[in-house]
């Protein structure tokens, strides 16, 4: 089939997108709301033919992701639809984390900044942009929490109806923050992949239903690669040495990838080799498990961790992961809840980011990989905070709290003051 064909086999405007492609078997097919390769049910990937996207391009785009819309698969003019507009989040260059983890450089990639607080409004607003225009009408997913937010606040800014499926076990501000958007939000009393299970149903029931990481599962995972994008843009158009990312699907970081791999052979940037670097929680690594195993496959369990955004035991893209980690040179290490406690002040009394519990997967994991000699700590670093620690107060609130509580008088403060270290 040639890229020419695969165009004119689908009236649809999805910029450069051309086809979908197996990601198993290489068949490829038109561009429709698929995920699963009709020959050999392995997962579908978006193709692309790419056209005249120069780094001046991308530069004098919008201040969003929409800056990357021409490697996206989403209608040319996706900026004139309502839309939600996350990205070009801050990129800190952590010196005093770098410091205290005994690394030469160290940047925080702050994805805390997003409209919902998380990564996950870059890929829900791909996805929402490509359900609109393959004809969907309602906004869905199952969540650990922060696809949730994005879904419920993205269809409400686009004006669509949404149905949310979560476990009744999420934190109570995840749960909040997904519903004063408005929409249907379903708590079920099962684990995620329950949750899942449960909207794999329902997306073949409903035809005018996007489940955003089911059935449009393609299309929303592309939006993860503008994390790559970014930080290569950031870093001033050159690719990191290592990339630490947290892991629960795998989505985000096999994308993460894919967007170094493309700007590098569009001649965005240097091809230079880089290490991706996978991060769980110890009571959800099923992931970590068969790296160490040397496993390619990944055995599903069953999550107990604060981490709750992670806790995915059956990660769909986990094998894919295990590949990126291998072909780079990287590693798939994981942490105790304590550590997860650890990473999170550890971040933010040296960087002044309150990062929610995957942020401090990441932490904690970048410090075991350092303290075991897998990362590097003479070549240059990334570490993915991916979101915001006012969604999970519970796992820092036994913690942290005031220095003192004193009575309104000055004598009462300035003995505690008198007092501080
Ligand atoms: C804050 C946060 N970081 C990272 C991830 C991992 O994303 P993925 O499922 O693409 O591995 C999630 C998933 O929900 C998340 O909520
Ligand atoms: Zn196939």
């Amino acid at each position: 089939m040639t890229l020419t064909a695969d165009v004119q086999a689908t009236a649809l405007d999805l910029g450069p997108a051309r086809a979908l492609s197996c990601r198993e078997c290489g068949h490829r097919t038109a561009l429709a709301a698929e995920f699963a390769c009709p020959q050999c049910f392995g997962p579908l990937e978006v193709a692309y033919e790419f056209a005249g996207v120069t780094r001046e391009s991308i530069e004098a785009g919008p201040k969003s992701i929409w800056r990357y819309r021409h490697l996206l698969p989403v209608p040319s003019d996706v900026r004139t639809h309502p839309n939600t507009e996350p990205g070009l989040t801050r990129l800190i260059q952590a010196d005093r984390l770098a410091a205290e983890l005994d690394v030469r450089k160290l940047w925080v990639k702050d994805d805390t900044g997003n409209p919902t607080h998380s990564f996950k409004d870059r890929v829900v607003a791909v996805a929402l942009a490509a359900a609109r225009e393959l004809g969907f009408t309602v906004l869905c997913c199952p969540s650990t929490g922060n696809l949730a937010n994005a879904v419920a606040a993205a269809a409400a800014r686009a004006g669509w109806d949404s149905v949310v499926l979560i476990p009744s076990s999420l934190e109570p501000a995840k749960i909040l923050t997904t519903a004063v958007y408005g929409g249907t939000l379903i708590a079920v009393d099962g684990t995620y992949d329950d949750v899942n299970r449960l909207a794999t149903e329902l997306a073949a029931e409903h035809d005018d239903w996007a489940f955003v990481n089911v059935n449009v599962r393609p299309y929303y995972a592309e939006g993860s690669k503008t994390l790559g994008y970014e930080v290569a843009e950031q870093l001033g158009w050159r690719l990191p040495d290592q990339i630490v990312v947290p892991v629960a699907s795998g989505s985000q970081l096999t994308k993460v990838d894919k967007g170094f791999t493309e700007f590098a052979s569009l001649g965005l940037v240097e091809p230079t080799g880089y290490r991706v670097f996978g991060a769980q929680a110890a009571g959800c690594s099923p992931v970590a498990k068969a790296f160490e195993d040397g496993h390619d496959l990944v055995a599903p369990v069953r999550p107990d961790t604060i981490a709750r955004s992670l806790a995915i035991g059956n990660p769909a893209d986990g094998p894919y992961v295990l590949d990126v980690v291998r072909r780079t040179g990287g590693a798939v290490g994981h942490v105790t809840d304590e550590e997860i406690v650890e990473g999170i002040r550890l971040l933010a009394r040296t960087e002044g980011v309150f990062a929610e519990t995957a942020g401090g997967v990441t932490v904690a994991t970048a410090k075991k990989l350092i303290e075991t000699g897998k990362l590097d700590p003479d070549a240059e670093t990334v570490l993915l905070i991916t979101g915001d620690g006012l969604k999970t107060l519970d796992a820092v609130s036994g913690q942290v709290g005031p220095t003192a509580s004193v009575p309104s008088t000055t004598k009462a403060v300035r003995e505690v003051l008198a007092g501080r270290g």
